[in-house]
């Protein structure tokens, strides 16, 4: 049976290009979704326009509740599910090596990694956070537990086993055989790419080739793992892993990934040329179904290439502060091209929420040195968290926006659960000027959004239930 949603809506319409996204900000203050029983958008706009066919469907009348976009969470850890906000004395390597690879080998015992798949999804749903790609664990059968409990629940997911092939000593838990690399991440496509309908053009779980980064993973790791994604690419498998997060002088992730490779750009490690030199070793592991976490440090050499392959941003300025990463150059990284979505990067950030990704990224780039300094509009905030979300995971065809016919994936606001929301788009100043008014009120929806107010999360038109 088709449904009617109604209360105020914010989408971004069509498929704008990123940096001219203000133009495409809708906003129906009395505003009506309808959705057809195959859990479509049908109609979009104001409550006295439903179509007569559907006005004597059922009405779930949110008012004065918001309606959104599903969330999209570009990059955030399975494995890290209870490391958020964890003290290792250190940015990066130190942290990797002295909590999260202990933590992530904890998912060696079965029962915890159920634990950890269940608390997960949780999360996730609490945060409206519909399609993710997610970091996966290093161990088979913690990924047969998050691929089964996110099928349960409805939700849609990228994820692919965290490869590690070298490291340190609190990495040996996590680290297999070369063989067993590549072995084991063809057995979680075979098992888990399109397991629900058997149809990647609608499935709701995928599958990614997830090197952890260039310094876990040897030479023959990459080139291994690109005979194995050239293999299945046209499966619309997917690659996922950090990039330029680090940039501590000489000893930080960066620098260690450029001098053990020995080639001119981190990038070039994923882009077949891992050989001295960065001479060509293998096949490029970058496409339309690429995303690399961070960027922070890129040299434009590495964004001309992302934006010639179609490889996306995972953005986390979240983590970023938490790591001491640095901020990523805002406008420098959209006038690539690049898609720039936004990333959680749980357990390396300690926030759940993507629009506390949002607020963190306008904090950020509001405060970058003088000319780069940029005021982000609200309605590049809302992009960035949704339809540049589905860009980035080559699903912009399917969700992250109302247009008619996408997959009705959205989040219903209630501010009432969280007074200070309710007070400040109650009370807040708004200008005569009614566009800036309307995007006054996107701001603080969005910069006062805490998880309480996310009162129900709708996933191609289903109602995802909390447990
Ligand atoms: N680089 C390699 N592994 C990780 C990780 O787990 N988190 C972050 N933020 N960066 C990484
Ligand atoms: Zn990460």
């Amino acid at each position: 049976m088709s449904q009617v949603h109604l209360g105020h809506i914010f989408h971004i319409a069509g498929s704008p290009v990123t940096g001219e996204v203000a133009d495409a900000l809708v906003a129906e203050p009395d505003g009506a979704l309808v959705i057809d029983d195959g859990g479509r958008i049908a109609y979009c706009g104001n409550r006295a326009d439903i179509p007569a066919g559907y006005r004597a469907e059922k009405v779930f009348d949110h008012r004065p509740g918001f309606l959104l976009p599903g969330f999209v969470d570009t990059h955030i850890h399975f494995p890290q599910t209870f490391a958020g906000d964890a003290y290792g004395g250190g940015q990066l390597l130190e942290w990797l090596e002295r909590c999260i690879y202990p933590a992530e080998s904890r998912f060696a015992e079965p029962e915890f990694a159920q634990l950890a798949a269940t608390e997960f999804c949780e999360r996730r749903v609490a945060a409206g956070t519909t399609a993710a790609m997610v970091f996966g664990s290093a161990f088979p059968h913690a990924q047969d537990a998050l691929f089964a409990e996110t099928q349960r629940r409805g939700l849609r997911m990228v994820s692919g086993r965290g490869i590690q092939t070298t490291g340190e000593k609190s990495a040996a838990p996590l680290l297999t055989t070369e063989d067993d690399a590549i072995r084991l991440t063809g057995e979680e496509i075979g098992k888990w790419h399109a397991a629900d309908t058997g149809d990647v053009g609608t499935a709701l779980l995928h599958v990614a080739v997830v090197p952890r980064f260039s310094l876990a993973v040897t030479r023959e790791t990459l080139k291994n793992l690109g005979e194995l994604y050239d293999s299945v690419r046209d499966r619309g498998v997917y690659f996922h892993s950090h990039l330029n997060e680090n940039n501590r002088p000489g000893t930080g992730e960066v620098d260690s990934t450029k001098q053990a490779y020995d080639v001119a750009t981190y990038l070039d490690t994923y882009d077949g040329k891992f050989l001295p030199g960065s001479a060509e070793g293998g096949k490029s592991l970058l496409g339309r179904r690429s995303i690399l976490a961070h960027c922070v440090h890129c040299q434009d050499v590495e964004l001309r290439r992302m934006a010639e392959t179609g490889t996306s941003i995972a953005h986390c300025p979240v983590s970023q502060q938490f790591l001491g990463s640095g901020t990523m150059p805002w406008k420098r990284t959209i006038a690539s091209g690049v898609t720039v979505a936004a990333g959680t990067d749980f357990g390396g950030g300690d926030e759940w929420l993507i629009p506390q990704v949002l607020s963190a990224a306008f904090k950020v780039h509001i405060s970058e040195p003088g000319e780069d300094g940029v005021s982000m509009h609200p309605a590049e905030m809302l992009f960035t968290g949704t339809l540049a979300g589905a860009r980035a995971l080559d699903m912009e065809s399917r969700f992250g926006n109302f247009d008619l016919g996408k997959e009705a994936d959205f989040v219903v606001v209630d501010p009432a659960r969280v007074p200070s929301l309710e007070s400040a788009l109650a009370q807040g100043i708004r200008s005569e000027d009614s566009a800036l008014a309307r995007d006054q009120t996107l701001f603080a929806l969005l910069m006062g959004l805490r998880e309480p107010a996310i009162a129900e999360v709708y996933v191609r038109g289903r109602r995802i239930d909390l447990h």
